[in-house]
């Protein structure tokens, strides 16, 4: 049996991850104790296939974003040449990245603003793909829409009602902060890029770091199958 879609309980795509902690999902504080319990417990239960479950996501993510795919292409280009793993941006290094995420998330239920940090700091890492390689907002609402879609669906999940609203509250609260981080590291750089002159040196030499970083990871265009 396919452990991830032949559950009853199915979400449309149409069903926003918009409806967030500012919305009537809640916020993690909100959580009560049985829901938190029931995070655990299920992630306990989902952890041996999470491999399985984070690959099909990110394929799914990469059939429904183009650009996703060509991000993960350069990466894989990059670690041919590359010999540092730590380093290493590919789509089999994301699926372990995250469930190493999850797991640290879900030793931080109790606190709120240690949990938030750690999305964002992930969100606003990600920023650097926004110039060389186009990541943007809309990249984390259709990573969203797909893990609500997988996740909630499975059956370690769906089988207390619990566990399901726990689940939708989280994933609704990570896309929310990945994007805020996402979005906040990129309008704190053009801003300091526009308005702070004196800043301008740093700023030069953070570009040409970056700049170094995507000749390294990103300056594949050219043998990219995709235009
Ligand atoms: C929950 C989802 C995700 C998690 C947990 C995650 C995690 C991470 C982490 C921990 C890093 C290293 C950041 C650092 O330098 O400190 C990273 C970098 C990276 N991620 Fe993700 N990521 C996620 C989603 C994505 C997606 C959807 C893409 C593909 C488009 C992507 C592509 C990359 C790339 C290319 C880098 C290297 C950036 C660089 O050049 O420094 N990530 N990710």
């Amino acid at each position: 049996m396919d452990e991830l879609s032949t559950s009853p309980y199915q979400f449309r795509r149409t069903q926003s991850c918009r409806v967030t902690n500012k919305g009537n999902l809640g916020t993690i504080a909100s959580l009560t104790f049985s829901q938190k319990q029931a995070l655990n417990l299920s992630w306990r239960l989902l952890k041996p296939q999470a491999s399985t479950c984070f690959r099909k996501i990110f394929l799914e993510l990469e059939i429904a974003s183009p650009k996703v795919k060509q991000i993960f292409y350069k990466a894989a280009l990059v670690d041919a040449f590359n010999k540092d793993e730590d380093n290493s941006a590919t789509m089999e290094v994301h699926i372990k990245l995250t469930t190493k995420f999850f797991d640290e998330l879900l030793s931080t239920l109790d606190d709120e603003n240690e949990f938030v940090a750690k999305i964002r700091g992930i969100g606003s890492a990600h920023a650097i793909l926004a110039k060389g390689s186009n990541f943007s907002s809309d990249i984390w609402e259709r990573l969203g829409e797909i893990a609500m879609e997988r996740v909630c669906s499975h059956e370690v999940v769906t089988k207390t009602r619990e566990a399901s609203r726990a689940w939708r509250t989280l994933i609704a609260i990570l896309i929310d902060e990945l994007r805020g981080g996402f979005e906040g590291e990129l309008r704190q750089h053009r801003k300091s890029s526009s308005t702070d002159q004196i800043e301008m040196g740093k700023v030069e030499d953070e570009e040409e770091l970056h700049a170094k970083l995507q000749q390294l990871r990103m300056d594949y265009n050219h043998t990219l199958p995709y235009t």
